[in-house]
């Protein structure tokens, strides 16, 4: 039966990582997967999730199912830190928010969800956007098209030909959105783009997706949702697919959240019952470790301040590390050709380098990064920035 079945390459992102794991260098640099690393190159369990983590193994007296929605504590306490308290979503009881897989399965979880409503409707995605949006959403079987988002070659945002192509999108179509740190550019709209953005939505009736994958990861919690708040808060229809692996840290509890936002009542609690049926036939209830230790850190007001303080720690150096290869980058290219790093938000940024010097990088210099030139700024460290620009200058 299955000799028809051929030999998939390798998934880009995972592939990178094993490549990376298996080199002996002693010298290698990993820029590929995108998971925070400290000064020492640890990804470190953050202190606030090992109290938390510790607490619940004490407390804990069952393993016996929650539900497929997840723990209510934690899904209130998600809606919560997304949307705020003032949402006026949330005043008008229009916000259902169900815990998911990790944000991939919150992803797949609203794709199936549009599926089953508009099994027609084509899903805008930003170009470039993240390597697994592609399958996670057209996997479900939806058409994905993209629009212009990033000039690779000037490091700036399109966002007038980005407009310009949702604003012929057909009426009832769904947009793709990076809430903040977008995957792979780091480029982000301001605030004003992302009014310009919300009225266009509202106007050609487009139905906006909207991934949170590194909140507290740009400027602080808050600021980060600023432009997800004013979207979702101005159109009758959203989604949001939630992750908690980087800014908690809890990469492999698979720890995220759909929120589904209806134009009304009954029309959320419908978008509701699908995906809890959705989630059902697929794995049927959410992994309960992570999603416990969360909300606990999100309930407990000392833990929560641990977790703002340790969040803005792995913020700090990450930016400070865009500044210190910025630096290293001009002296060692003469040029202010890098200059863009220090502007962008988040873990990554895409070198514009062309796949030759990604390849020579990787053979060479044993620096890893992504084919389309994409790099994680949180492996760079200061015993290895020098070498990493040294390298980048010799690839050009
Ligand atoms: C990444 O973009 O590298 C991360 O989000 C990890 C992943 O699953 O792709």
């Amino acid at each position: 039966m299955f000799e028809s079945l051929p030999r998939l390459p390798e998934d880009a992102i995972l592939g990178v990582m094993a490549q990376y794991r298996e080199d002996p260098s002693p010298q290698k640099v990993d820029l590929g997967v995108g998971v925070y690393r400290n000064e020492a190159g640890l990804t470190p369990v953050l202190a606030c999730v090992q109290l938390a983590e510790r607490r619940l193994l004490e407390a804990q007296l069952t393993k016996s199912y929650v539900a497929a929605a997840g723990r209510a504590e934690f899904n209130a306490a998600v809606t919560a830190l997304v949307l705020g308290t003032n949402h006026p979503a949330l005043r008008d009881g229009r916000v259902r928010t169900v815990q998911a897989p990790g944000g991939c399965g919150a992803l797949r979880l609203g794709a199936q969800l549009v599926r089953a409503a508009a099994p027609d409707v084509n899903v805008h995605v930003s170009d470039p956007t993240w390597g697994n949006h592609v399958p996670l959403l057209g996997g479900a079987g939806l058409r994905l098209l993209p629009y212009p988002y990033y000039d690779n070659t000037d490091h700036v945002l399109r966002f007038a030909a980005m407009l310009e192509r949702l604003n012929a999108a057909a009426p009832g179509d769904v947009v793709l959105v990076h809430a903040c740190c977008h995957n792979p550019t780091g480029a982000d709209l301001d605030e004003a783009q992302w009014r310009a953005l919300a009225d266009l939505l509202l106007r050609r009736r487009l139905v906006p997706f909207i991934d949170l994958a590194y909140q507290g990861f740009g400027r602080d919690l808050d600021s980060d949702v600023a432009g997800l708040r004013l979207v979702t808060a101005q159109v009758p229809e959203s989604l949001v697919a939630v992750s908690f692996s980087k800014n908690l840290g809890l990469y492999r509890e698979r720890v995220g959240a759909l929120i589904a936002i209806g134009a009304d009542r009954a029309r959320s609690e419908a978008m509701n019952s699908h995906v809890l049926q959705i989630a059902r036939s697929i794995y049927s209830m959410p992994p309960d470790h992570g999603a416990a230790i969360a909300a606990l850190v999100f309930a407990d007001p000392a833990l929560c301040t641990a977790w703002v303080d340790e969040l803005e720690g792995m913020r700090e150096r990450i930016s400070g590390m865009r500044a210190l290869l910025a630096d290293a980058l001009q002296i060692h290219t003469r040029s202010a050709s890098f200059e863009f790093l220090r502007s962008q938000r988040g873990m990554f940024s895409l070198l514009g380098l062309p796949a030759a010097a990604v390849g020579a990088l990787r053979e060479r210099h044993r620096v890893y990064m992504l084919a389309d030139g994409r790099m994680n700024l949180a492996g760079v460290m200061r015993h290895n920035v020098d070498y990493l620009a040294a390298a980048i200058a010799a690839v050009l």
